[in-house]
């Protein structure tokens, strides 16, 4: 076995790249060896590190085509197919996206798409950041299989004119104020499970009206896939992951935290006793224009299988939130039920 092949399996079982640092570093104790990982120099973390200079490829492509052959083949092995669908500039809550993903034993393809078919007129397509290379070394070394990155012109290569509409469930929450963004999501998804034919593919529940948009998109039109949810993944201090973080000042990132504890203090009032569904969002909107400059898109209590309107709450209520913080806007949001065991 060559050391490039060694040092390519032991990458793959890692999931840190410190961790991989410090057991190359072990195996091998040269002067002067660097780690090249496609093509880009990865800086050591420590000073005391030597490293071999070590080229690794993640298998990734930008055409549908070569995408479509290689899934082929590993179908026709009887491998399962999982897809994670992305938009890059990829967090653990990504990378939670891809583990459930391993768990299961399929061969994974994540896909990194800025999709601008979902973006408004005025939102930030342009803006939203990209790092192709610092996603690929994350993917590499979360062990994703292949990386599907195309480009705009491989996705609508003319105007698109055929869109998937999913009725209702786009219609409220961010589907008010976002008008077409669902559309865009349906479409693209729709797209992408046409052209990865996946078994299963894998949402998070950060964007959860997403995950039930999909999942009766899948059910209303009879695609064999399985919709996995995946739970929100948050920061030590409550901050729900997103590559829009970034964007936050240091004094926005801070008062951003009423998000999340907002919504912990109104599944303490459920927990309570309380069930009128308008004291919760009354509450949480409160707190939220008290204790920061953010300025509320929405702030609501729905039913958390169908988005329909809750007055008293019986059964599982999704308590979701929209909040702009100067040009970012943060969504959060806490699956409920009475009994209030979390199902976030
Ligand atoms: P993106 O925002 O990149 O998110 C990709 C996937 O990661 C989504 O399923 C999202 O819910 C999940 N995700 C993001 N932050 C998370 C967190 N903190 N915890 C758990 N999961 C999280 O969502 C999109 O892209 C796009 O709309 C897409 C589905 C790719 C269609 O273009």
């Amino acid at each position: 076995m060559s050391e490039g092949s060694f040092i390519k399996k032991e990458l793959y079982s890692q999931v840190k790249l410190v961790e991989l640092i410090k057991r190359i570093n072990a195996r091998y104790r040269y002067k002067d060896i660097e780690l090249w990982i496609l093509g880009s120099k990865v800086e050591p973390r420590t000073s005391s590190i030597d490293l071999r200079r070590v080229e690794i490829d993640l298998k990734r492509t930008s055409y549908i085509g070569e995408l479509r052959e290689i899934i082929a083949i590993e179908k026709s092995r009887g491998r399962k197919i999982a897809l994670i669908p992305t938009m890059g500039y990829l967090h653990q809550g990504h990378l939670a996206l891809v583990e459930r993903a391993k768990q299961t034993g399929a061969f994974t393809v994540l896909s990194i798409f800025v999709n601008p078919l979902q973006f408004g007129p005025n939102e930030d397509y342009s803006s939203y950041p990209r790092d192709m290379e610092r996603d690929a070394l994350l993917v590499d070394i979360a062990g994703v299989d292949v990386l599907f990155h195309p480009t705009s012109e491989e996705m609508y290569p003319r105007p698109m004119v055929t869109y998937v509409e999913v009725g209702q469930l786009d219609t409220v929450l961010c589907g008010a104020t976002r008008p077409g963004h669902f559309r865009g999501v349906a479409t693209v998804v729709s797209k992408l499970f046409h052209i990865v034919q996946p078994d299963l593919a894998f949402f998070g529940q950060k964007d959860y009206q997403q995950y039930l948009i999909i999942q009766r998109m899948v059910g209303d039109l009879n695609l064999p896939i399985e919709v996995c949810p995946v739970q929100i993944v948050r920061e030590p201090d409550g901050l729900a992951l997103s590559s829009r973080n970034v964007f936050l000042s240091p004094e926005q990132r801070q008062e951003a935290l009423i998000l999340s504890q907002s919504l912990n203090e109104a599944e303490k009032l459920l927990r309570a006793g309380e069930r009128s569904a308008r004291v919760l969002e009354t509450q949480v909107r409160e707190r939220i224009s008290n204790e920061s400059q953010g300025v509320i898109d929405y702030v609501e209590v729905r039913d958390a299988q169908d988005l329909s309107e809750v007055t008293e709450i019986e059964s599982p209520v999704l308590l979701a939130l929209a909040v702009r913080f100067g040009a970012t806007r943060l969504i959060d949001n806490k699956v409920m039920e009475v009994d209030c065991s979390c199902l976030e």
